[in-house]
């Protein structure tokens, strides 16, 4: 493929077969026909890790998309220090804008109005904004582009920060998104962003942070490289322990302010880790199919013992999991999830049945595979009760093991 960003032949890097879009939840087999072919490549030009092929926008965020941001406290509290950092200190007397892309149900929004910030939030699926709105945060429908933010600037103003949580890596178009973001912002003003990091993707080799969503696997170096393409530039970068580790962006114009001295550290650190070689994401691709069979064969020899096996967490990464590794009901029986919108549904492709986490305590597992390995603390700690009935937990990132 051509690398999105800057055009020249990427090397080609994982191929992760054919795949279903990993939030799409199904009530029946038969509802589960679409199939994209996953795979990425990395751009040594720019040095961004992308995937190769993303299924159109609509099918991935529209008026069902089932992931409520407000449904974890960890993800709640994170937002409230993001705003706490960087939209506490906006001086009043202009009556300063903070903009949202990706606002879903205005968890983090709702921390700026509290502030009694003018704010907008702007999100593509319907049912995430009717929450917001509800909650009296101001959100509107859609996807941000240039065009959309010139519209925002007519009716509002210039932004004084512009903010988005783990939503710039699924626009594939993101020149046009950085152009939007260059017309939209104030001369002073900071675009704020956080994305898995690619960094901590390599280290861990979390491959089930690929899947349709993340377009992008983001590192500081090709943030830096796209945003300069429009005029922007990359003064800062902020790691992050959410989503298994993620990195915050703070983009501001070019000439407005020199970059931090942690920023110079971490684009040395990751001259250092390869992460703008080929070599070291061919590296991976040879992990993640490593990762793959011990995973494979762990389950089927639990099976073969005549063990129990369920799943912790239906999560997005799942389904790359699933698939990929070539898990389904046969290995795993069922996996509980907190979501109501995901219970009583089955995972994409691999039709495992998802339920209410009160299921662990009605038909006891004796092995639970933690999807949701990013929340490993919380969980873990929620659930002791269930680890002291004698159920053991898989996990598979950084390596697949048996918790001990
Ligand atoms: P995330 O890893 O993208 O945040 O997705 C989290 C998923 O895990 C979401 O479907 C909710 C589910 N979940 C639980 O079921 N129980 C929990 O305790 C946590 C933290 C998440
Ligand atoms: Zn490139």
């Amino acid at each position: 493929m051509h690398c999105r960003v800057c055009g020249v032949e990427a090397r080609k890097v994982n191929d992760f077969g054919q795949m279903p879009i990993a939030n799409s939840f199904i009530r029946l087999i038969q509802e589960d026909v679409f199939r994209f072919q996953l795979s990425t490549s990395f751009c040594e030009d720019c040095a961004l890790f992308q995937i190769d092929e993303q299924p159109n926008a609509e099918l991935m965020f529209h008026d069902a998309y089932p992931f409520f941001t407000g449904l974890s406290m960890e993800m709640t509290r994170h937002f409230k220090d993001l705003v706490q950092s960087h939209a506490e200190s906006l001086n009043r007397e202009i009556d300063p804008f903070v903009v949202e892309i990706g606002s879903n149900d205005g968890t983090l929004l709702q921390f700026v109005r509290e502030l009694g910030i003018r704010h907008l939030g702007i999100d593509p699926s319907s049912n995430v904004v009717a929450i917001a709105n509800s909650k009296g945060i101001s959100s509107e429908v859609g996807f941000f582009g240039e065009k959309t933010a010139v519209e925002i600037e007519k009716r509002f103003g210039e932004a004084d920060l512009i903010l988005a949580a783990n939503v710039i890596c699924h626009i594939p178009d993101i020149i046009d998104l950085a152009a939007g973001v260059k017309k939209l912002l104030g001369p002073n003003g900071q675009f704020v962003f956080e994305e898995p990091y690619v960094g901590d993707i390599i280290a861990k080799t979390s491959y089930d942070q690929i899947y349709d969503e993340h377009v992008y696997l983001f590192g500081a170096t090709s943030v830096r490289n796209i945003f300069r393409r429009v005029g922007l530039e990359l003064i800062d970068a902020i790691p992050q322990f959410t989503h298994g580790g993620s990195m915050r962006y703070v983009i501001m114009h070019v000439g407005a302010r020199s970059q931090s001295l942690r920023l110079n550290r971490i684009l040395r650190d990751e001259e250092v880790a390869g992460l703008s070689q080929t070599n070291t994401y061919l590296e991976f691709a040879a992990r993640c199919e490593l990762r793959r069979s011990e995973l494979r064969s762990l389950l089927q020899q639990l099976k073969t013992a005549g063990a129990r096996v369920a799943g912790y967490a239906a999560t997005s990464k799942s389904t790359t999991i699933l698939n990929y590794c070539g898990i389904n009901s046969d290995l795993i029986e069922y996996i509980v999830d907190s979501t109501p919108e995901k219970q009583m549904r089955l995972t994409p492709g691999s039709h495992i049945r998802i339920t209410d986490v009160e299921e662990l305590r009605k038909v006891p597992p004796d092995y639970l595979v933690l999807f949701a390995w990013n929340h490993e603390k919380e969980i873990l700690q929620k659930e002791i009760e269930i680890t002291q009935m004698g159920v053991k937990w898989i996990r598979f990132v950084p390596n697949v093991e048996i918790i001990s």
